[in-house]
């Protein structure tokens, strides 16, 4: 199996599951999946079953234009059709976001989600950097980010909220204060692609507001929270204006046939969706749990569907990767490659526990990382047993 190429990439991404799998071949059909953050419990079998039955038609005919996809999705999400345009994946909506209304600076938190740094600095723009202080969780003080905001004289301003790769959460009230204090400036993005997944207020989005502010838009990426990252697709909600002018830039039938009967099932499963949410949740606080037990990890609070992990000094998450990949089969994502990290973070996507067991064995045997004349950690990893703390989620 030679898996460990595809960790060497210069790229702020992870190697795809599929390329892993490609490269693991037969050893790949118990991979579990730590790197990539997607619901595990939604679409439902009766969903997936309903896709199958259905996959030749779905896949021989054209889709509908964007037109009769976003009133579908507006009546779904009960916007009016004017404020939002969906895309194939927000990734789509933060290119043209940038080339449309992104003219000479940007300001980003760090670390983030990497298209947030590189895809202005792809088209030369200067990228503010705002640093967020591993000594404060990675919490982004609102205050401190407008200051910042203020004394660079940058144009726009990005939050993500939660942010990846901590999954620290912004109060709404707090993300209101914010684009409150900005609204001089060209644009605020509110990127809320992990958004459903808080559980620590009713309803934290700020989509509602942004249709009514003349500079905000808010993002949000469908395959995170409905578990399907392989059909592309996101939305992007704001005045009617900006919307207008996203929506004339993406291409006529930029979503596929599979993202449309997704979206024309959703109004039916609105119960299973919340269930599956739920379930995550209680996922995300036994997984907490687990990873507490090993006094040498240090978990980062987190809202949104994966965990931050801080590993002590002597042991390196390259190597860890490698590990467990090799030893276990499960894919994780060290942070080496993210502005703002190093590769002594990892962030692990929340998973059912039968997967989370078989993720505790392999930090179990983590001093085999020294193995075969490699450096040796002076810290094992050793379980421990620790009362949870309910902080987390
Ligand atoms: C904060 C954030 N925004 C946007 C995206 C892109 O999402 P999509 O898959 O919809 O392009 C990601 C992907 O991880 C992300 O973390």
């Amino acid at each position: 199996m030679t898996t460990r190429g595809l960790f060497q990439q210069s790229t702020a991404h992870s190697p795809s599951f599929f390329s892993v799998a490609r490269a693991m071949g037969q050893h790949a059909d118990d991979l579990a999946d730590f790197c990539i953050p997607c619901n595990p419990y939604f679409p439902t079998d009766e969903m997936f079953g309903e896709l199958e039955r259905n996959l030749r038609t779905i896949l021989k005919f054209y889709p509908s234009d964007a037109g009769a996809i976003t009133a579908q999705l507006a009546s779904v999400l009960r916007l009016n059709p004017s404020t939002i345009s969906p895309a194939n994946g927000s990734t789509e909506l933060i290119t043209w976001i940038d080339r449309l209304l992104v003219d000479a600076s940007i300001a980003v938190p760090i670390p983030t989600f990497g298209r947030w740094t590189d895809q202005p600095l792809e088209t030369g723009k200067r990228v503010d950097m705002f640093l967020l202080k591993e000594s404060d969780n990675f919490e982004l003080r609102v205050d401190e980010y407008v200051d910042f905001i203020k004394r660079r004289g940058s144009r726009v301003a990005v939050l993500c909220n939660p942010n990846n790769p901590d999954g620290g959460y912004l109060s709404r009230r707090e993300v209101i204060r914010f684009m409150d204090a900005l609204d001089d400036l060209d644009l605020v993005v509110i990127d809320e692609s992990f958004i459903d997944f808080v559980e620590v207020e009713m309803n934290p989005s700020v989509a509602a507001e942004a249709v009514v502010r003349p500079n905000v838009i808010v993002l949000k990426s469908l395959g995170k929270n409905f578990g399907l990252h392989g059909i592309r697709f996101g939305y992007q909600v704001s005045n009617p204006a900006l919307t207008r002018k996203l929506s004339a830039a993406l291409p006529k039938w930029n979503l596929n046939s599979l993202a449309e009967t997704v979206i024309f099932m959703l109004a039916e499963r609105r119960a299973e969706y919340e269930e599956s949410l739920k379930k995550l949740a209680l996922d995300r606080f036994m997984m907490n749990s687990q990873l507490n037990q090993f006094p040498e990890l240090t978990v980062f609070p987190s809202q949104a569907n994966f965990l931050l992990v801080k590993l002590p000094g002597s042991v390196d998450g390259a190597e860890l990767c490698d590990y467990l990949l090799a030893e276990h089969h499960l894919l994780v994502r060290q942070c080496g490659n993210k502005i703002g990290m190093t590769s002594q973070f990892m962030r692990f996507g929340v998973r059912p526990d039968t997967e989370v067991e078989r993720l505790v064995e392999g930090l179990r045997g983590v001093e085999r990382l020294g193995g075969g004349g490699r450096h040796t950690p002076t810290i094992e990893l050793v379980a421990h047993s620790r009362e949870p703390e309910r902080s987390i989620s």
